[in-house]
């Protein structure tokens, strides 16, 4: 047997106001026609009035929570992935543990951008591993537009808000085909900072800052990027990629998930795509995904799912569960 970390429940949660390509339009110089050809985005959600990135995490814990069977009572362990936190401090990770009422637990936010969630996943297993907690919620969530230039179409068209949320739990598993993660691997490089970021913090302008973002550069970097590292996680779990049953790729455009599926000779089929209905949600995209594909009935118990995402930084990793 192997104490893994086990998925046991999933959730998810996007703000009221959908917005489609066409209301883009009469805001920037874009149509429905550029941003479904270069992209596949055909709508996002956007946050309202009292809507925020931790209001959003908390419905996802709560769904996780409730799909899980799990009471908030027993969570020993909060990370929380975003690149838009409700306050400068304290952690939004906080804020959902007030909310869920938990008392006493570890909570922290993970700044990792678009690989937020695949960063707080990965320390979360090895906390769970390591006997550090037994039972944790890993959430994604974001409101991405609220730093977005609403008067850069390079940018505004491609973002959208929400959360997603894992319950994750300490188990001893069967060593050759038992539930969990069976391995992950997490990349960075600094020097990439130009290519993707906000023009502001608190350190710096003392501003919040905006999106910034050279498209092609950071498009030609994920590929490569994303085909590495799923690469890498699939030998070190020593899993073939025609084994593996579905891919929950970060959602930043179509084009992306199709080059990085052909590059492993992945069906295409087995890759889980909502970038048409919610954009880029950066952190939450991930744990969205897999909520989706889980509450379709798509991704089952046993399947083998490879989660992948890049960011921001640049940062990037994967990780290979049974789920
Ligand atoms: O989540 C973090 C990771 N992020 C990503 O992975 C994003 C990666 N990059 C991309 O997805 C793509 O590069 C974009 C979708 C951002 C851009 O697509 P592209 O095919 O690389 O377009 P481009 O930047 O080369 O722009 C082509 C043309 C330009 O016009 P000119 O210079 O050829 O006249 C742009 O000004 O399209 C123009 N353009 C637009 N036109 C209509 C750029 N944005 C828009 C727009 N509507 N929204």
């Amino acid at each position: 047997m192997t104490l893994r970390s086990v998925i046991e429940g999933t959730g998810s949660a996007l703000p009221r106001r959908r917005v489609d390509n066409a209301e883009l339009a009469t805001m920037v110089d874009t149509s429905d026609e550029w941003i479904v050809e270069r992209t596949g985005i055909r709508t996002r959600y956007i946050a309202g009035e009292g809507e925020t990135t931790a209001s959003l995490a908390v419905e996802a814990a709560r769904n996780a929570l409730d799909a899980a069977g799990v009471a908030p009572a027993e969570v020993d362990l909060i990370i929380l992935a975003t690149a838009t936190p409700d306050q400068t401090f304290p952690a939004s990770a906080t804020i959902v543990q007030a909310a869920l009422g938990i008392n006493d637990c570890v909570a922290f936010d993970v700044a990792a951008v678009c690989s937020g969630f695949l960063y707080a996943l990965t320390v979360a297993d090895n906390m769970l591993r390591g006997g550090g907690a037994k039972t944790a919620l890993v959430i994604g969530a974001e409101t991405m537009s609220r730093i977005l230039d609403w008067e850069d179409r390079t940018t505004c068209v491609l973002f959208g808000d929400g959360a997603g949320a894992v319950v994750l739990r300490a188990q001893e598993t069967d060593d050759h085909d038992g539930r969990g993660i069976l391995a992950s691997k997490l990349h960075a490089d600094g020097r990439h900072n130009g290519l993707l970021n906000v023009d502001g913090g608190p350190s710096t302008t003392g501003t919040v800052g905006k999106v910034r973002m050279k498209g092609q550069d950071v498009f030609r970097h994920a590929v490569v990027n994303l085909a590495q590292v799923m690469r890498e996680v699939l030998e070190l779990a020593s899993i073939d990629a025609a084994d593996v049953n579905w891919v929950v790729p970060h959602q930043a455009n179509a084009r992306i998930l199709d080059a990085t599926a052909r590059k492993l000779g992945l069906d295409p089929a087995r890759v889980v795509v909502t970038v048409d209905r919610h954009a880029n949600t950066s952190a939450a995209s991930v744990p969205l995904a897999l909520d989706t594909a889980v509450r379709d009935g798509r991704i089952e118990q046993g399947d083998l799912v490879v989660l992948e995402a890049m960011g921001g930084g640049f940062t990037w990793g994967a990780s290979v569960l049974r789920f």
